[in-house]
């Protein structure tokens, strides 16, 4: 395995990394299996029996709100029944008063203790089997689930993203537009992609317009225009109460929480700039700039005052990841949903082109390692480390 994704520093990985079957169990065994997944949105879980599924690899966990709605309990669960093994959940989200096994007509309480089994005798202790649980949290209108018994500790990120992520409100917001993609490219194509934005002036008119060529994580370049948009931003979003300090992979620990400016004249990441709708949560001031939030191995996150979207990756094979957009808003506001999704809907298609071009090319006889760009590409080299340790292996110099 080591042969496989060895590497030399500054470089991509050999082509085995992104291809090879061994190296795709092992990511779904030691990064996806081992860490916090992003599942999805307080917002969908607002009542109890509202669920939602989560797939990492052979694997599905339902996430459901149990009884008392938004502020009852959360559970996640193995979507695998007690008896024979069979999936209960009947879809990939919805409501339910109980899950109900289609096999036997097992009957599961929302938090997955059995309820009832017809036809096991006399005998049978109904207390003895449940659904078996899955470690889950949710933070700022987010929710994670880990399949690991030892899951890492998930304090630190929720104490960093809820003074920055909860006044956006997602936890009473709205999902106003969901967006299903199947890409032709291995998951971490997309991370990387996602971890620069060399590409971005060349690929991203939309992006472009409302964001700046700089400032991004791993573009090391220094721009006097930008450092003054950021400190007079900071200036006054510290004065709306919101941290003026960034969370930047602390120690090694596999998220970002960073607010960026946007270009003079832009509220919002929209095609003209002007927000869509009202400031979501306790926001009243849609002069908030981006909040950016990304959760290796399956997250990324802008958050406007206006909108929120968030990128959820599900590898399904090698050489295939779904991945699920959702544009959130403010539960009560009326919004145009072509207006709302237009620049993110465009950008992450534009992104999927790029990905699939680019897992060609990987895939092919034609592909060597190449070299990083330590100008704009060092977020690609901390994932890349990142990704190396998580799998625990030493890195090797070719
Ligand atoms: Fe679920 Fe039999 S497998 S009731
Ligand atoms: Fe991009």
């Amino acid at each position: 395995m080591s042969d496989l994704v060895s590497r030399t520093p500054g470089w991509s990985l050999p082509q085995a990394a992104y291809t090879d079957p061994d190296v795709y169990a092992a990511d779904l065994d030691r990064v996806f299996a081992g860490q916090w997944l992003f599942a999805g949105h307080t917002a969908e879980l607002d009542a109890p029996g509202r669920y939602l599924t989560v797939d990492v690899g052979r694997d599905r966990v339902i996430v459901v709100r149990g009884e008392g709605g938004q502020g009852g309990a959360l559970h996640a669960h193995h979507d695998v029944c007690a008896h024979r093994g069979s999936r209960v959940a009947p879809d990939d989200r919805g409501q339910v008063k109980a899950f109900v096994c289609p096999y036997h007509q097992w009957v599961y309480a929302l938090d997955g203790t059995l309820r009832s089994a017809r036809l096991m005798g006399d005998c049978f202790a109904t207390s003895s089997y449940r659904l078996a649980p899955v470690a889950v949290r949710e933070t700022a209108g987010l929710v994670f689930v880990c399949l690991a018994d030892d899951p890492p500790d998930f304090g630190p990120f929720a104490e960093a993203l809820e003074p920055r992520l909860g006044p956006h409100g997602l936890a009473d917001a709205r999902i106003a537009v969901r967006e299903h993609y199947r890409v032709a490219a291995n998951w971490k194509t997309l991370v990387e992609n996602n971890r620069e934005c060399y590409h971005c002036a060349g690929s991203h008119p939309e992006f472009s317009l409302s964001n700046f060529d700089v400032g991004v994580n791993g573009d090391v370049r220094t721009n006097p225009r930008y450092d003054r948009a950021l400190a007079a931003a900071r200036t006054r979003w510290t004065a709306q109460g919101l941290p003026g300090e960034d969370v930047n992979f602390p120690g090694g620990a596999p998220y970002r929480i960073a607010r960026l400016p946007l270009r003079d004249g832009f509220l919002s990441e929209t095609l003209d700039g002007r927000p869509l709708a009202p400031p979501m949560g306790t926001l009243t001031d849609p002069d908030v700039g981006s909040l950016r939030v990304i959760s290796l191995p399956n997250l990324w996150a802008h958050a406007n005052a206006d909108y929120a979207v968030t990128t959820r990756l599900t590898p399904i094979d090698a050489a295939t990841t779904d991945v699920e957009l959702c544009f959130l808003v403010d539960r009560d506001a009326t919004v145009d949903t072509d207006a709302l999704a237009a620049v993110w809907r465009a950008t992450s298609e534009q992104d999927w082109v790029l990905c699939e071009k680019n897992y060609a090319g990987i895939a092919s006889r034609g592909y060597r390692p190449g070299p990083l760009s330590p100008v704009v590409e060092a977020s690609v080299e901390a994932f890349l480390d990142w990704y190396l340790a998580t799998l625990d292996l030493a890195r090797t110099a070719a």
